[in-house]
């Protein structure tokens, strides 16, 4: 398990569900990059604690906010902390924050994105399913 990073700008003894760095090929001519490419990340690690509390597949139902507060940038290492919120018959809410290091400049943390999503739990053939007792 990837260990809790210590630094006063990031949320205080939680590990991230995923860090990753953006190439040029997800960036626009100005080294922005995509929020498309942002959105794909957050589902993917908002997805990891719905998985496992679904202890098996899940399905995105819904995007229910997103909210790009600043720019991430070729470079970055951008860190997606992921916890759930809520959880229902079937469907798990998780909240995801993104953090960018900026690794090619001042080397700060900034909150650049913060996302909430609903998974829902799956059967093989896609339809809901009832999450299982913890
Ligand atoms: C996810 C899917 C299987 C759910 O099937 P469904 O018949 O619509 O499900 P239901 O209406 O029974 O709702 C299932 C759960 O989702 C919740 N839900 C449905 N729509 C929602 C919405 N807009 N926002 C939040 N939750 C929602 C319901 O409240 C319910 O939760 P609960 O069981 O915890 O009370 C189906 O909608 C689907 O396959 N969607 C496509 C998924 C997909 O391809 N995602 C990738 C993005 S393209």
């Amino acid at each position: 398990m990837t260990q809790a990073i210590d630094h006063p700008c990031l949320p205080p003894g939680k590990y991230p569900a995923l860090r990753v760095v953006p190439m040029p090929a997800d960036a626009n001519v100005h080294g922005d990059v995509f929020g498309g490419w942002i959105m794909a990340q957050v589902d993917l690690a908002g997805s990891i604690p719905a998985v496992e509390r679904a202890q098996g597949r899940v399905a995105t139902v819904a995007v229910n906010s997103f909210l790009f507060k600043h720019p991430v940038f070729v470079g970055d290492l951008v860190s997606f902390y992921a916890d759930i919120e809520k959880t229902g018959r079937t469907s798990i809410t998780v909240s995801v924050e993104v953090y960018a290091q900026r690794m090619r400049h001042s080397n700060e943390i900034v909150k650049v994105t913060e996302a909430t999503l609903t998974y829902v739990a799956t059967d093989d053939s896609r339809q809901p399913r009832v999450l299982p007792a913890i």
